[in-house]
């Protein structure tokens, strides 16, 4: 078992072409005080107003600037794009102009910022600046409450100097500004200040993610297909509802969500122990880890070798039911179940809520191939103890966690 420090937060900062992009620059160095990574997506006009190299250095990491995507992006080259998009906890575009915010909220891809903002799933704060007479444009308001419709956070701009010398509303907010909604939506405290406010301030969250591996001998084992994905979105958006998460991780190469601690695990028993230490103070533990029902009775300490044409025969033994036994662990912590099901969605769910304790079963049909295990969508019913019956239509694993853990949240005073 490996307990791994919480990473860094990451934001993807796209600078696009106004005046106001220093101002960019100088939100990079902010940032970064806070401990967050950032890396520059500057658009083409931008780096007319700031050049790529002081952004890497004031960086410290690569820039999405015109050269790197031409040497890195072409034919047969890493899809960029999707990498950037991956990799950050959250987009912020400052300064966005007329054109950006336009391209945003149409979802149009045509450049790498653009490209990268539509593959983009976690939250995203955008900073406009331009000269007011643009701003007060019922085009460009009609773009932005578009864009705030889709839950975009728009910050600024403010009224006062302006490029053109005359005073105005267009200025870009300050990087201050900009930077406490960043730091209040990845869940980045200020230093030496309060938790970070949000719905689950104050939580305690365990969540548990992927499958177990349970060992034949040093080379083979009893796994399944669980990808885990659940389970690190549950974690991370538990995080950015202001919630001390402890995720506790079978086997997937999945990289930590911001702000979560990690405990790596591989087999049910070691899941079970880990459990055991994060669980004593949960407020709510999730158990998204499709754990192995069974174990090799035996493991090998060498690699077992082939013994003949009659095959070979494991003896399995049972595991212990976690989720179940969390009953006495953590009897104060509301629990929660996943079910995989390819037949009598409810009354399998309904039986497992009885024979875990659990307060809320959340099931899903595997027999799709469009939901469940490795895909990115998923469609889930959450069965109470309480006899309710909440449908979550199909939507990303992002969106679904978030609109869970809300229910969870809104439902706290009921027992289990
Ligand atoms: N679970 C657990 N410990 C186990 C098996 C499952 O804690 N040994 C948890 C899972 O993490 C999940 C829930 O129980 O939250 C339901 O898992 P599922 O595999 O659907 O249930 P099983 O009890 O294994 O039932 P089945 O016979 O349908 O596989």
């Amino acid at each position: 078992m490996a307990d791994a420090p919480a990473r860094a937060a990451r934001v993807l900062l796209g600078i696009s072409g106004g005046i106001a992009a220093y101002k960019g620059a100088y939100l990079v160095r902010r940032l970064r005080e806070r401990g967050i990574a950032v890396r520059c997506a500057p658009t083409r006009a931008a780096e007319s107003f700031v050049s790529p190299l002081t952004l890497e250095v004031l960086s410290g990491e690569r820039v999405y600037g015109r050269s790197y995507l031409s040497r890195d992006g072409g034919a047969g080259g890493a899809e960029l794009h999707v990498e950037a998009a991956q990799w950050a906890d959250l987009l912020c575009v400052a300064p966005a102009t007329a054109n950006t915010l336009a391209r945003l909220s149409l979802g149009l891809a045509d450049d790498f910022l653009s490209t990268a903002a539509l593959m983009f799933e976690g939250p995203v704060v955008v900073a406009p600046a331009m000269h007011d007479a643009m701003w007060r444009k019922p085009q460009v308001e009609a773009r932005v409450d578009a864009l705030s419709a889709l839950g975009v956070e728009i910050v600024g701009p403010v009224e006062g100097a302006l490029a053109s010398g005359e005073r105005g509303w267009g200025r870009m907010a300050e990087p201050e500004a900009i930077l406490e909604v960043v730091c209040r939506k990845l869940g980045v405290p200020e230093t030496g200040v309060a938790p970070p406010a949000g719905p689950l301030a104050g939580w305690r969250v365990v969540v548990t993610a992927g499958p177990t591996h349970e060992a034949i001998d040093p080379v083979r084992f009893l796994g399944n297909r669980s990808s885990g994905r659940m389970g690190f979105a549950l974690a991370r958006q538990a995080a950015l509802r202001g919630a001390q998460v402890t995720l506790v991780a079978g086997p997937v190469g999945r990289e930590t969500p911001a702000g979560v601690r990690r405990i790596d695990v591989v087999s049910a028993l070691e899941m079970r122990a880990a459990l055991e230490e994060a669980s004593s103070s949960a407020d709510l533990i999730v158990m998204a880890a499709a754990v192995a029902d069974y174990r090799p009775r035996k493991r090998a300490d060498r690699k077992l070798k082939k013994s003949g044409a009659d095959g070979l025969t494991l003896e399995l033994e049972q595991n212990p039911d976690l989720l179940a036994g969390l009953a006495s662990l953590a009897p104060q912590a509301m629990r929660v179940g996943f079910a995989a099901e390819t037949e009598r969605l409810e009354e399998s769910a309904r039986s497992k809520l009885e024979a875990k304790k659990a307060r809320w079963i959340v099931a899903n049909d595997v027999s799709r191939s469009d939901i469940g295990f490795d895909a990115t969508d998923n469609e889930v019913v959450a069965f109470g103890r309480d006899g309710s019956r909440v449908r979550f239509p199909k939507q990303s694993k992002d969106e679904l966690a978030g609109r869970l853990l809300e229910l969870f949240a809104g439902r706290r005073a009921a027992s289990g």
